[in-house]
């Protein structure tokens, strides 16, 4: 069989992971795994259990209960909360904010990073996240870190949100800037890029112009081995 590897993709929000992510996977016939969603999905279901971040005993004893499953697709992955499919719920600023915040919890955090480890196991992914190459995948043989400034990110979630969410160019910039330091501060597994991770400033780059720089260096590690 072909030697696969598995590529870590971290960084801020609006950097372009899972967009970039989603196309070299394809590229490679590889499976896209979207880290974020499962922080996300946890938000929305503590949210709806009316626990707050700032309860985290709390959302510790409901995490004990909860099975969060994520099924890999061709092109997109589906998220479930005991069963439910909340794939598309997910995806509002409301839950990005809470999603950093209840990912500051240990239990969480731990309990994602194990499903996501045992969806590596077999090769083959590209993982998109804030701590894949850092603590999830630390003998990934492929590492990015993606950047870019918060304008420009905050205007790429702009152009996205557009006729679907009530959010100013002002707010988002802010909501951005807050989720990059809470991320970044945080006590366990902070965004970081990894020692061994190569960096990225799209600011300036096409989607297509990353995909194949990515592509072409995963091809060089196999050809290599
Ligand atoms: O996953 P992450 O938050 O890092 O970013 P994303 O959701 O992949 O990208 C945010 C938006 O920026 C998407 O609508 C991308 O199509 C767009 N994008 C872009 O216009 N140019 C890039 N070089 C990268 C992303
Ligand atoms: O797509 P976007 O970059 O806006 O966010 P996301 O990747 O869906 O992640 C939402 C939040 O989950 C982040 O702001 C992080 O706080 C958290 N997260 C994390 O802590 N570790 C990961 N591996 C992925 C996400």
């Amino acid at each position: 069989t072909q030697a696969r590897i598995n590529i870590a993709i971290d960084g801020p929000a609006g950097a372009g992971k899972s967009t970039v992510a989603r196309h070299v996977a394809r590229e490679l016939s590889y499976v896209y795994i979207d880290t974020g969603a499962m922080y996300r999905a946890v938000a929305l279901h503590m949210n709806r259990r009316g626990i707050s971040p700032d309860e985290p005993e709390r959302a510790t004893e409901e995490m004990k209960q909860l099975q969060v499953e994520l099924i890999p697709g061709d092109d997109r992955q589906s998220i479930l909360l005991n069963g439910e499919d909340v794939t598309e719920l997910i995806r509002t600023p409301e839950v990005s904010l809470q999603a950093s915040k209840f990912a500051q919890i240990a239990l969480i955090r731990e309990t994602l990073v194990h499903m996501q480890r045992q969806l590596a196991e077999r090769k083959g992914t590209v993982m998109d996240g804030r701590d894949i190459g850092t603590h999830v995948l630390p003998h990934a043989e492929q590492k990015w870190f993606l950047t870019a400034t918060v304008e420009e990110r905050a205007r790429r979630r702009y152009v996205e949100w557009q006729g679907k969410e009530q959010i100013t160019m002002e707010q988002l910039i802010k909501d951005i800037a807050e989720r990059d330091h809470q991320d970044a501060t945080r006590a366990i597994s902070p965004l970081k890029q990894a020692d061994d991770a190569m960096l990225l400033d799209t600011t300036y780059m096409s989607i297509d112009e990353i995909v194949q720089r990515m592509v072409k260096q995963a091809n060089s590690i196999l050809d290599g081995e």
